[in-house]
């Protein structure tokens, strides 16, 4: 029988909202003033050196790529190695240009006249709609392709497995700053279905820690359905 547990879609819908989110950021601001382009570049500077615990957009970005390496890559390489020989070619050209990206918001820190401030952050918008269109490109491509194939290959045990062992490794800073955008950007029945698995399957304390960063995050009387639908 095929599998019902999907490890992408979910974290995918997280991802997507970061990218429009800053996206519609960058295109509306004021490069030429410093402090107001402030948190927005701040986004885009991913600390290559602090990967783990950074939280910038980019950085859960590109950690998101690391955790499929490292998490699921690995039982799909002896089924179908052609399929994660190519995705790993798109996170190695995500990876370039995520490097890019970071040079030019480091460079446009140390650039004083508005008028070059204004002219160089049209030039990152448009490298990071590129950057976006890719990452956008790829996840859709990951859900057509490795989502379907893991669910024929694969139980919903051995699923949740994986998805317990991937969110086990990631230090709870990290876990939470991904929820903090998953929970919100779920339809009210994957937010139902997500939390009665965590209900059954995780420990209390960490329904605890789930329902601090959904208290917080997801619209009040959605959340309030939830916890009554699952029962927490
Ligand atoms: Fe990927």
């Amino acid at each position: 029988m095929t599998a019902t547990e999907d490890l992408f879609t979910p974290i995918h819908k997280a991802l997507r909202s970061m990218i429009y989110s800053l996206g519609g950021r960058l295109q509306t601001v004021d490069f030429a003033d410093k402090t107001a382009s402030a948190a927005v570049l701040a986004d885009l500077q991913h600390e290559f050196a602090n990967a783990v615990s950074a939280t910038c957009v980019l950085c859960l970005l590109h950690g998101h790529a690391g955790n499929e390496e490292a998490d699921i890559f690995p039982s799909m390489q002896p089924i179908d190695a052609g399929l994660i020989r190519m995705l790993i070619d798109d996170h190695q050209e995500i990876r370039r240009r995520l490097i890019a990206l970071t040079k030019m918001a480091d460079e446009l820190e140390s650039i004083d006249p508005p008028e070059r401030r204004t002219e160089f952050g049209a030039r990152i918008n448009r490298v990071a709609n590129e950057f976006f269109a890719f990452y956008l490109a790829h996840m859709n491509k990951e859900e057509v392709t490795i989502v379907p194939a893991m669910k024929e290959h694969f139980t919903d045990d051995q699923l949740r497995a994986m998805q317990g062992a991937m969110m086990g490794a990631m230090p709870p800073e990290r876990l939470a700053s991904y929820l903090r955008w998953m929970l919100p950007s779920l339809s009210l029945g994957e937010l139902t279905g997500t939390l009665a698995g965590m209900k059954h399957g995780a420990p209390p304390q960490f329904l605890q820690f789930v329902n601090g960063i959904g208290t917080a995050n997801v619209d009040p009387a959605r959340w309030a359905l939830v916890r009554e639908r699952v029962g927490f």
